[in-house]
């Protein structure tokens, strides 16, 4: 029973495979891939498992031919339809060949056809012979004069020889726009229609999965009656030239009876990748593009994130206050040129200080890097720096604003291209200040500390008077700086620190024992300052490297008790000074470092006495530093007075002015 079924099937096959070839070989056919299909083959071609048909492969001067293996036979008026899907993939842009021509012909005998420009189906001496009897429809790929080729990327109809009866450069049109289209590399179809009644062909070209176009790229008419004879063979020739070419064939379809049918897109095989040689490399070039971008992206992200960290600052919610006196650290970063060493100008009471240009308004600035571990007493502080930026005076460096980080604090002040004071009078021996530069100094660091005193609508200590704060501008005018120090006293609430700042050798005698600063402190610390100027020497011996042990301040009262106290004038200035104002600056000197602060004038006093506005009393009876035996003791007290310093400088605080580089503000 199941053997007469398995024989029933196998009839039935057999029916149904002859019943096929016979209809095939009547009037139409149709490859959707040529995966088993029984084609006459020669030269290169071959078919693919997966039922490609490749007419040649990369092997130069080469030719392939494809024919159904019998042949047809034509109708009386020739008419014929035919579609098929081909690809050009050539290995080297700009070159290969030569093309894939659909071929009909009386004969599949080649051998005497030559491949190259003549794609394997002509000769030199048969070419355009009548006895050919070949028709053939050619995508040409080289442009060849010979044969009046119009360009490198064509269609051509060609009847018995190869100078076409007329051709087009491959084009489709899409919605009546005509497209140019590369023959090389890009998958296409074709169409082939033939009304023999009319003798009108019609090819028509469109990429492999756009619909048939409505306008055709040739509408040509040809008198096929003497080419075509009544049996005629179908298929197509291919061949390669000097530069390798692969030439492929997906499908095909053919019709003696009315159009054609469709090939089946779902159906046919793919091709291999084919290097589009005029879309690869756009398509490369995009992809080259989308990955430079991914990876600039990439990069950018680590810049951001690496310049995130590096410009990242601390800010709290309430600075928003002060948002507004606030620099930005990128802003500073690039002023300052990174905090390179170059661009350094010293180092101060706190931390490195940095010349900088800020960028958008061109002027030059001086920031103060201040290293600070604790956030306590920091609030307290930046509205301390709030304040002191309000603070305006012609004899004080103005403070710009600030910024902070984590464990730095950065403050920026105006540039003052002349530097401190110290540099001059101790150090720079050669660009000696004149007396008249001098005694312009002394008024008006005067004026500046009657402001912080008096004029101002809080009282301001500075704390820190001495030689190296006070810094030059352009004109060697005086200008006070460094407000790291000052503390903010209300008028009425006076005094309520305990902190002991400043420098040895400028610190009053009472500091040591009340710890408390007070204006008085100030007057004291710039009668030392008055001192420093006239004389051209340090506070004492402390100070300078000198063998010779004095204390600046005992020196100059000791010279004037026995009535020699010019003597004791700046030896740079080689008596070129004037005796009263020298005298005026000396003495006032003295009564300001009183030791005793009810002793010392005000720094209202001071500017008059300066300005000749009052009369220098003489100095008191009790004035003997001596026999308070400060400057001999001091050194140890000062040191052993707790400072409670809020930002971890208190140790560069209470520095002696040894360091020969202290230049800072
Ligand atoms: C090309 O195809 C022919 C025939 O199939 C084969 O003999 C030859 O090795 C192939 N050459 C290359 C370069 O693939
Ligand atoms: C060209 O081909 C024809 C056959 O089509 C042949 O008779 C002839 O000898 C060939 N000529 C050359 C030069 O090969
Ligand atoms: C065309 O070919 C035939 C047969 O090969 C030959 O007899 C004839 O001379 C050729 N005609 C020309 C013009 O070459
Ligand atoms: C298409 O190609 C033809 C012939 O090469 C040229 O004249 C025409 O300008 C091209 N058109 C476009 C849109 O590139
Ligand atoms: C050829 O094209 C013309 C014009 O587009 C059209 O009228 C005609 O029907 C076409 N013939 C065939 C056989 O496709
Ligand atoms: C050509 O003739 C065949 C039958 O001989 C017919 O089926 C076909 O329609 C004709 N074609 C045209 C375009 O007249
Ligand atoms: C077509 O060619 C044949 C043979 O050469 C000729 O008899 C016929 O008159 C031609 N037809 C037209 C319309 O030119």
């Amino acid at each position: 029973m199941a053997e007469t079924c398995s024989h029933l099937h196998l009839i039935l096959g057999i029916i149904f495979l002859v019943q096929l070839i016979f209809a095939q070989d009547e009037k139409q056919f149709l490859y959707n891939g040529f995966r088993g299909a029984k084609l006459h083959l020669d030269g290169l071609a071959n078919i693919h498992p997966n039922g490609l048909l490749q007419m040649t492969n990369t092997t130069l001067l080469s030719s392939a031919h494809v024919f159904y293996p019998k042949p047809l036979k034509f109708n009386k008026n020739r008419s014929f339809s035919t579609t098929f899907a081909f690809a050009i993939d050539v290995d080297v842009p700009g070159h290969g060949g030569h093309g894939i021509a659909f071929v009909i012909s009386s004969s599949i005998n080649f051998e005497y056809a030559i491949p190259q420009e003549y794609i394997g189906l002509f000769n030199a001496s048969n070419n355009g012979n009548i006895s050919n009897h070949i028709f053939a429809v050619e995508l040409d790929i080289v442009q060849n004069p010979m044969f009046e080729d119009i360009d490198g990327n064509h269609v051509g109809i060609d009847v018995n020889g190869l100078k076409s009866i007329d051709s087009a450069s491959a084009a489709y049109y899409s919605d009546e726009e005509m497209k140019n289209v590369s023959l090389r590399g890009t998958p296409m179809k074709i169409w082939i229609d033939y009304d023999g009644e009319k003798m009108l062909m019609n090819v028509t070209l469109a990429p492999l999965k756009h619909p048939k176009p409505q306008k055709n790229l040739l509408s040509t008419h040809v008198n096929l009656s003497s080419v075509l004879l009544d049996y005629m063979y179908v298929g197509f020739s291919s061949a390669t030239g000097l530069t390798g070419t692969e030439h492929y064939i997906s499908g095909w379809s053919w019709s003696q009876i009315g159009q054609a049918q469709d090939l089946d897109l779902f159906k046919l095989p793919p091709f291999p990748n084919i290097r589009s040689h005029k879309n690869k490399p756009k398509f490369l070039f995009i992809v080259l593009i989308v990955v430079l971008l991914l990876l600039l992206g990439m990069i950018a992200g680590v810049a951001l994130a690496v310049w995130r960290k590096k410009f990242k600052e601390l800010k709290e919610p309430w600075e928003q206050e002060y948002i507004s006196h606030r620099f930005s650290y990128k802003d500073i970063y690039i002023a300052t040129k990174g905090f390179k060493d170059s661009e350094l100008l010293g180092f101060g009471g706190f931390g490195k200080v940095y010349k900088g240009v800020i960028p958008s308004k061109h002027t030059p600035v001086a920031v103060k890097k201040i290293s600070h571990d604790s956030r306590q007493g920091m609030r307290e502080f930046v509205a301390e720096i709030v304040t002191m930026r309000r603070l305006r005076h012609r004899n004080l460096v103005q403070l710009l604003g600030y910024c902070r980080r984590k464990g730095e604090l950065l403050l920026m002040y105006d540039y003052m291209p002349n530097g401190s004071l110290d540099k001059f009078l101790f150090k720079n021996k050669n660009s000696d200040l004149s007396w008249s530069q001098r005694f312009n100094i002394a008024k008006g660091v005067a004026s500046a500390l009657l402001y912080l005193h008096e004029e101002w609508e809080q009282v301001v200590l500075h704390r820190d008077v001495k030689a190296s704060n006070v810094l030059l501008d352009a004109d060697m005018n005086a200008r006070l700086g460094d407000f790291g120090l000052a503390r903010l006293y209300d008028h009425e609430s006076a005094t309520r620190s305990t902190r002991v700042v400043g420098t040895i050798g400028y610190l009053a005698p009472e500091l040591s024992i009340t710890g408390k600063p007070t204006t008085a402190t100030d007057v004291f610390a710039y009668g030392i300052f008055l001192l420093e100027v006239a004389c051209g020497r340090r506070p004492s011996s402390l100070q300078e490297f000198s063998t010779e042990d004095y204390v600046l301040v005992d020196w100059v009262y000791d010279c004037w008790k026995k009535g020699e106290i010019l003597e004791t004038s700046d030896p740079m200035l080689e008596g070129n000074y004037q005796a009263e104002e020298m005298e005026l600056v000396l003495k006032l000197g003295l009564l300001c470092s009183h030791p005793k602060p009810e002793g010392r004038p005000s720094m209202r006093q001071a500017v008059q006495f300066l300005n000749g506005d009052a009369n220098l009393p003489d100095i008191p009876s009790d004035y003997d530093h001596e026999s308070n035996s400060f400057f001999g003791g001091s050194w140890s007290i000062s040191m052993s007075v707790p400072s409670s310093m809020s930002f971890g400088v208190s140790q560069a605080t209470v520095s002696s002015d040894n360091s020969a580089v202290h230049n800072g503000r």
